[in-house]
C-alpha cells in the first residue's frame, strides 16, 4: 500500500528512485529521449515522492516560475494508475503553492492528461504545442 508524499530535494537517496520511475514512465512507456528527461531545473528542483515498501511509486516536481510555481514530471507507476496517488500529488502541490504565496500554479500537461488536471482545477490556456513529440497544452490554476 502505498503511503505518504515525502519532499525530497536531489541529494536524497530516494531521488534516485524517483528518476528510474521517471525513466520508466517518460522514456520507456513514452518514448521521450532520455536526454531531455533530467534537465538543468532538476538538481534545485522541490522532488516529491510516494513509496511502497521501499520502491517509489509516484513522483512529481516543482519549481520556481516567477511568482509562480511550475509543477512537472508528475509520473504514477503504470499498475497503480487510477488509484489516486496522481491526485494526491497535486493536492500537494496546491498546498505548496499556497504555502509558499505563488500566485498561481503552471504546468504543461500532455492533452491526454489534461482532464486529470481539469479536475484538480487547472484550466487550459494558450495553443498546443508539441514537446518531446507528445502534444501539450499549458494549464493554470490561480491560487490568488
Ligand atoms: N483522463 C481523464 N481522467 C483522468 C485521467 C486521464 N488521463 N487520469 C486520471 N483521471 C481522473 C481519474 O479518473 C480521477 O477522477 P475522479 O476523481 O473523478 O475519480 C482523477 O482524474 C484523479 O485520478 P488519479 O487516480 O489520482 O490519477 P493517477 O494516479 O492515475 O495519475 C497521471 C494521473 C496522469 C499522473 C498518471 O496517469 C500518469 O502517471 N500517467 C503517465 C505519465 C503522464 O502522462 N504524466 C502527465 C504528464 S503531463
Amino acid at each position: 500500500m502505498a503511503g505518504e508524499i515525502l519532499p525530497i530535494r536531489s541529494d536524497s537517496p530516494l531521488y534516485v528512485g524517483a528518476l528510474r520511475l521517471r525513466y520508466e514512465v517518460f522514456v520507456v512507456e513514452q518514448a521521450v529521449p532520455a536526454d531531455i528527461e533530467v534537465d538543468e531545473l532538476d538538481e534545485g528542483a522541490q522532488h516529491f515522492v510516494v513509496l511502497d515498501g521501499d520502491e517509489v511509486v509516484a513522483t512529481m516536481r516543482i519549481v520556481p516560475y516567477g511568482d509562480a510555481l511550475k509543477v512537472g514530471r508528475v509520473a504514477v507507476r503504470k499498475d497503480l494508475r487510477g488509484t489516486g496517488l496522481g491526485r494526491r500529488l497535486l493536492e500537494e502541490a496546491i498546498r505548496v503553492a499556497a504555502a509558499q504565496g505563488a500566485r498561481a500554479l503552471v504546468l504543461n500537461a500532455q492533452v491526454a492528461a489534461a482532464p486529470f488536471y481539469r479536475k484538480l482545477g487547472f484550466v487550459e490556456e494558450g495553443p498546443l504545442f508539441d514537446e518531446a513529440g507528445i502534444p501539450h497544452t499549458r494549464m493554470v490554476r490561480r491560487m490568488i
